[in-house]
Formats: structure tokens, C-alpha cells, sequence
């Protein structure tokens, strides 16, 4: 197929880009680089041998988009482009309404015109707010505690809405847990500019010696060791998640679309401290922390129900904590200060 990514370039749109190209398929990616560098799509094309389309541009301008559908013959569209950071969100929320909520927008909008009609969107479990129960399961209802978690919900809920006027949409609405680890060549990974805000990406830079010790945001929740927990997913599991997406997007008859959330994550939480000693185990490194008070907005823990990507994707998570880890070591140690090294 032919697939237009936005924001291919960035961790986890570089990993699909490499599964589309080895899979057979045709790339486009759509990026401005606000947050990626073009790097790591030529490591992508040296790590398979193929070649990417790129058109640089924001998915804001309807223009570049109808171009960027138009060149590339897209049949499908995966849609990774957008802001990420929770406390940034709520420094500068217009700025995420502006690239998130109207750049999906237009993105809709100019598919409706060039008629593509199939979109896998990356969503995230911030939709499911502070969980009311465990594991989360696809019905647990919505609700977001910050602007970018609101940003997610308000594109669910427009492509939902969507669908329900014109049934011939193709949504594949991907819920992520917490993706880690990196390709298992080392030449691509999470390359978080500034001060990382996530856990792994920390704890990583901690064993490589570019920071002193890691913080760990709070002991005292209700969790086996009062760390948070979390369902950590391994990004090329999670690359894969989505050629299953398209595929099932693609098996449904013609004219008859649908609109499916899936939970991408492996159904098993870990705890600060155990990703700290798994990470250490893998990289033979002491991981220093001190225990800080909790960071606002933090839940005491969060993991998935799978079921409903095995039932409908045909597809699980395959790699394990130790390769989680072992790869995202790969790569920092390859790569200590990312594509800019
Ligand atoms: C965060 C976002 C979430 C977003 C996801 C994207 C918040 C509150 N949530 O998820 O909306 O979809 O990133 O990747 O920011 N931790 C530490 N020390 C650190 C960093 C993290 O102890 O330096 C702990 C956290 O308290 C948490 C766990 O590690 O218990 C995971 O944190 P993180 O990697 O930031 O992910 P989430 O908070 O789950």
C-alpha cells in the first residue's frame, strides 16, 4: 500500500516507517521537524534499503497536505504528528489545540477531498484519566486531567463523530500505554530534546552518565513498592500494532468503514523500581535515584486489557521487559546524545 505518516520522523513514526517499508509497503512522511530530526528516516532507509518520500511541511496547511496525499498516491493515512508534553500543555494550550485538535482537523479535511478514507490515529491511555478500575478495557469511560490528554479525547471524539456522519471512514483509534526500547540494530530511538520528561529516556541518560541520578516521583502510592505503575510496551511491538491496523482497517467490504479503539499495551504494569533495576540489569550500570515528592497530575497505576487487539488485530505484545530495556540501552549507548551526537 501506499501510506502517508505524519510526524514519521519522531520515535515512534520512524519504528512504524521501518515496519511499513520492510512489510513491502510504499512510505510518505509529512513532518516539520518540530520535534524529530530528518536523521532518523535516513537511518530507516540504510536499515532497509528503501527509500522514503518526504515532504517537509505542518499538518495545519491544507495545501501541503492535499499535495503530500495527492504525491503519494496514499491509500491510508498513519497520523503520529503532533505536541506530546503534558506540563508543556498546560504552559501553552493553544499551542496543542492549534497542532493537535485543528492540525487533525484539516488533516480530515483534506482526506475527505482527496479520498482517502482510512486514518490510524495515535491516541493514548490519558484518555482513560484517573482509572476507575483495573485493567483498562477499551469501555472504560473518558475523561482527560490535562490539555494534552483533552486534545487526544477532543480527536476521538471528532473522528467518532465523524464516522457517524459519512460510516465510510476507516478509523483505527490506537490507544498507546507506555512505549519504550528502541529498534533492536540501535540506529533508531527516542531522542527527547531537553530534559526527558518520560521515565525510561531519564533513567537511560542516568546510566550514560549524562545526569547525576534519576527522581523518582513519589513512594507512597497504593502500588507494591508505592511507585507508580505502568504498562510498558516495547515501540516496535507497538510499531507493529499498527501494520495489524491497517490491515484489519483494509479487510472490511468496500464502501463499509468502521471505527475501532484498541489498547496497544501488554497488560502488565511495572513500577519505577523495577524498570531502575531492569534497566540496570541490562546495562550493567548503576541507576542512582532519590525519592521526591509526587509529580502533580501522576496516577498510582495504569495498564491494559489486551484482549481486544489480539480478538480484532490478531495482535500481542512479544518483547519483554529485559529487551525493553537491553534496546533502549543499545541505543543510548550507540547514540549517548541521540541523532545530534
Ligand atoms: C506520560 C504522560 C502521558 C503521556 C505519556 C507519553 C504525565 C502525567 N503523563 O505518561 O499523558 O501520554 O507520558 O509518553 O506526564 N517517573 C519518575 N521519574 C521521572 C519520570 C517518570 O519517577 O523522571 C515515574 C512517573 O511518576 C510514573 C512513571 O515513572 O509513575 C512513568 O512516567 P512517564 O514515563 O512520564 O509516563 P506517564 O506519566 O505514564
Amino acid at each position: 500500500m501506499n501510506i502517508l505518516v505524519t510526524g514519521g520522523a519522531g520515535y515512534i513514526g520512524s519504528h512504524t516507517c521501518l515496519e511499513l517499508l520492510s512489510a513491502g509497503h510504499a512510505v510518505t512522511v509529512l513532518d516539520n521537524y518540530s520535534n524529530s530530526k530528518p536523521e532518523s528516516l535516513n537511518r530507516v532507509e540504510r536499515l532497509t534499503g528503501k527509500t522514503i518520500r518526504r515532504i517537509e511541511g505542518d499538518i495545519r496547511d491544507g495545501a501541503v497536505l492535499r499535495r503530500a496525499l495527492t504525491e503519494s498516491g496514499a491509500e491510508a493515512v498513519i497520523h503520529f504528528a503532533g505536541l506530546k508534553a503534558v506540563g508543556e500543555s498546560v504552559q501553552l494550550p493553544l499551542q496543542y489545540y492549534d497542532n493537535n485538535v485543528v492540525g487533525t482537523l484539516r488533516l480530515l479535511e483534506a482526506m475527505q477531498a482527496c479520498g482517502v478514507k482510512t486514518l490510524v490515529f495515535s491516541s493514548s491511555a490519558t484518555v482513560y484519566g484517573d482509572p476507575q478500575r483495573l485493567p483498562l478495557t477499551e469501555d472504560h469511560p473518558l475523561s482527560a486531567t490535562n490539555p494534552y490528554g483533552r486534545t487526544k479525547l477532543v480527536i476521538e471524539d471528532m473522528l467518532r463523530d465523524a464516522f457517524a456522519g459519512d460510516a465510510s471512514w476507516r478509523f483505527g483509534i490506537l490507544r498507546y500505554f507506555n512505549p519504550v526500547g528502541a529498534h533492536a540494530s540501535g540506529q533508531i530511538g527516542e531522542d527527547p530534546q531537553g530534559v526527558p520528561n518520560n521515565l525510561l529516556p531519564f533513567v537511560a541518560q542516568v546510566a550514560v552518565g549524562r545526569r547525576e541520578f534519576l527522581n523518582v516521583w513519589g513512594n507512597d502510592y497504593d502500588t507494591p513498592d508505592g511507585t507508580g505503575v505502568r504498562d510498558y510496551i516495547h515501540v516496535v511491538d507497538l510499531a507493529l500494532g499498527h501494520l495489524r491496523t491497517l490491515e484489519a482497517l483494509s479487510k472490511a467490504p468496500a464502501g463499509q468503514g468502521q471505527c475501532m479503539a484498541i489498547n496497544l499495551g501488554t497488560g502488565v504494569g511495572y513500577s519505577v523500581l523495577d524498570m531502575v533495576k531492569a534497566f540496570e540489569a541490562a546495562s550493567g550500570k548503576p541507576i542512582a535515584y532519590q525519592i521526591q515528592a509526587r509529580r502533580p497530575g501522576d496516577i498510582a497505576a495504569c495498564y491494559a486489557d489486551p484482549t481486544t487487539a489480539k480478538e480484532v488485530l490478531g495482535w500481542q505484545a512479544t518483547r519483554d521487559l529485559q529487551t525493553m530495556c537491553a534496546d533502549a540501552w543499545n541505543w543510548q549507548r550507540n547514540n549517548p546524545l541521540g541523532y545530534g551526537g
